[in-house]
């Protein structure tokens, strides 16, 4: 009968404890309750790999970066002359760009070459990928010309 009475006293001390329990939680911010949660080394763990796995496929795709096509590279390979390259953009170009290349019903080209790399502007007049600007077929010094007057605009 002792120990039964016993049996009983600890049943509502542990049933009482839990609630105390229940209060102490419920009076804690959500502040204190975060800092309680110690970050498990995985948590920490996690960003730092996925931030050195994209780094890896950054480099790995600038490496593996596709090659320059036989003309870009000739092309680039040949030293243009601005004046010549002046003429040939009389020829074709002024029509659209303005007679000094500000601009008409295509863009102003003046500092194109900061926003576009050289093979850029290359593959800008060969392309022919942005109607209704057309296609041109220039040799590759003619191309060569061509950029250097419009590296100089
Ligand atoms: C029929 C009109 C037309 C002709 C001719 C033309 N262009 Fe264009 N060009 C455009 C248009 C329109 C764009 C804008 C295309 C786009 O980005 O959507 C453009 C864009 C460009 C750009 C890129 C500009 C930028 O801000 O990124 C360059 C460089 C360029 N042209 C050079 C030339 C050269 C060099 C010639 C002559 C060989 C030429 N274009 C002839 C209409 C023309």
């Amino acid at each position: 009968m002792a120990n039964q009475w016993l049996g009983l006293k600890t049943v509502i001390n542990e049933g009482a404890n839990l609630i105390n329990g229940a209060d102490v939680v419920a009076d804690m911010t959500d502040s204190e309750l975060l800092s309680t949660q110690a970050k498990s080394p995985l948590q920490t763990a996690i960003p730092i790999a996925l931030t050195f796995i994209v780094v890896a496929i950054a480099i790995a795709l600038w490496i593996l970066r596709p090659p320059l096509d036989t003309y870009t590279q000739s092309v680039l390979n040949l030293s243009g002359d601005a004046v010549q390259g002046r003429s040939i953009f009389v020829m074709n170009c002024v029509a659209c760009h303005g007679q000094w290349a500000d601009g008409k019903i295509g863009p102003n080209l003046h500092g194109v070459s900061d926003r576009k790399s050289d093979a850029r502007l290359i593959h800008q007049v060969v392309s022919g990928e942005t109607p209704p600007m057309p296609q041109f077929q220039p040799s590759p010094q003619d191309m060569a010309d061509l950029l250097s007057y419009l590296k100089q605009l």
